[in-house]
């Protein structure tokens, strides 16, 4: 592949925990395929970011949402966005849905496999659970340093168990220690309880699986297969489910 058709990546936030994960596989597991073009923490301009292929945004809202207000104000053809920052509001949310008119855009809480087979999971079975009399209480473990509580993948959680109402679903969170991030949502009826949980050990995890889903979405483009809209993670994995079948 010459170097005019590796895929070039653009990191927001890329001295952060995340960020630094990013950058590192991008320079060693995935340079065959792609290359960083720009790596933008706080004060750095992020117009540069926008002469990529690809955004990976593992920051702040607030950080990726001056990025999108930017990215708004373009006549030219945006990068993909890959959005792995986690805490968003409304406003923020109506931002993103703003900028999915002119770019494909692919945001999610959590880009472990674990995690997003256990939301698979949870979207079939938590209906059956709560005739049958099932409370599901989730809980979810992180750092002293993250600054969002209940976790973005709580939140998705709550959604997968409960659409209508997924504040409704009893959520605790701790902060301490250097836990990565660990997740488990139990069901209890007055006869037994049963658990599902996933611990992460590594943030390797969520780095690889941006950066494969990242790839996959450009990859999308190029074939024209689609240009703009919010696409889900799960599209990504049932590609990948696809190609094993
Ligand atoms: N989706 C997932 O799978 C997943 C997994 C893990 C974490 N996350 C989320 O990803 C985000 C980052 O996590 P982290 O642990 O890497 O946090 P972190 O270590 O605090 O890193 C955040 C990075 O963003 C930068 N930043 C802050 N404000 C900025 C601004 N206005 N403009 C540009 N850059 C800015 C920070 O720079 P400074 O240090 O200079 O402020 C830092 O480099 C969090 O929201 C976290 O919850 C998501």
């Amino acid at each position: 592949m010459s170097n005019q058709d590796l895929i070039r990546v653009g990191i927001l936030g890329a001295k952060g925990r995340m960020g630094q994960w990013v950058s590192n596989l991008i320079k060693s597991e995935f340079n065959n395929v792609s290359q960083l073009r720009a790596e933008i923490d706080q004060g750095d301009p992020l117009l540069r970011l926008l002469d990529t292929d690809v955004i990976i945004d593992f920051s702040l809202p607030q950080a990726a949402e001056a990025l999108i207000n930017l990215a708004l104000e373009q006549s030219n053809l945006l990068p993909v966005f890959v959005l792995g920052s986690t805490g968003w509001n409304q406003k923020g949310l109506m931002l993103v849905e703003q900028l999915a008119k002119k770019t494909l855009v692919l945001q999610s809480s959590n880009f472990s496999v674990g995690i997003n087979v256990m939301l698979e999971f949870l979207r079939k079975t938590a209906p059956l659970l709560k005739k049958l009399g099932y409370t599901p209480v989730i809980k979810e473990e992180h750092h002293i340093q993250k600054r969002d509580a209940p976790s973005g993948t709580a939140i998705s959680l709550q959604r997968a168990i409960n659409p209508e109402h997924p504040e409704s679903v009893q959520t605790h969170s701790v902060r301490a220690g250097q836990v990565i991030g660990d997740h488990s949502v139990r069901f209890y009826s007055n006869a037994d309880v049963f658990e599902l949980a996933h611990y992460a050990q590594d943030r390797s995890l969520f780095a690889r699986g941006a950066i494969e889903s990242a790839l996959w979405l450009v990859r999308q483009r190029q074939a024209k297969q689609r240009s703009v809209g919010l696409v889900k993670l799960e599209d990504y994995f049932q590609s990948l489910v696809a190609e094993v079948q």
